[in-house]
């Protein structure tokens, strides 16, 4: 089994809680950082459960930075500065295209997700995982299954990469379904 190096974390994880300084969890009064280490350890976790992942470093540091580009200032650019090329291409393809209709920026980033190494893919797994907690009180129900069902379609179009994640974000969906 190969693991993450804990400078690669350490560099990731303390440029994420700067760029994502004074940001909250949506609906929440936790620090943004909070949902960065929720997905990043889903991605640890299924790291250590799976025997050949072949880069971990890129797995932990695009999940530790995979809203950057998307919801902070940082450019894809610094990224690469900072972090390498293949760090800085997975967080751009874990970015909405903003510039794009809104219902079709999910299935463009789940398209350009799957030009990435599987590594990315687990980010995306884990990042749907970590979203499937509790929904807001003031989502309406048509919401709530909307975004079930969004969930499926990253679960269908991602699987492949990594069997822990598919099988921990099957069984969210399925207990997500009580809130809808
Ligand atoms: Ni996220």
């Amino acid at each position: 089994m190969s693991l993450w190096t804990p400078e690669a974390y350490t560099k990731a994880w303390n440029f994420a809680a700067d760029a994502h300084r004074g940001q909250r969890v949506p609906g929440t009064e936790r620090p943004y950082i909070n949902h960065l280490g929720n997905v990043t350890m889903e991605v640890m976790r299924a790291i250590a459960a799976t025997p050949i992942i072949k880069q971990p470093d890129l797995a932990v540091q695009c999940a530790l930075l995979h809203d950057t580009i998307e919801d902070t200032d940082v450019t894809y650019e610094t990224v690469a500065d900072l972090f390498g090329l293949s760090v800085a291409t997975g967080v751009l393809a874990l970015s909405k295209d903003l510039a794009l209709p809104k219902e079709e920026q999910m299935a463009d980033s789940l398209r350009r997700i799957q030009q990435q190494p599987g590594e990315v893919w687990m980010v995306k797994l884990a990042d749907r995982i970590s979203n499937l907690q509790p929904p807001p009180g003031r989502w309406k129900r048509e919401k709530i299954q909307r975004y079930g069902a969004e969930a499926t379609t990253i679960l269908e179009a991602l699987r492949e990469a990594n069997d822990w994640l598919a099988q921990r974000l099957a069984q969210k969906i399925v207990a997500y379904k009580m809130y809808g």
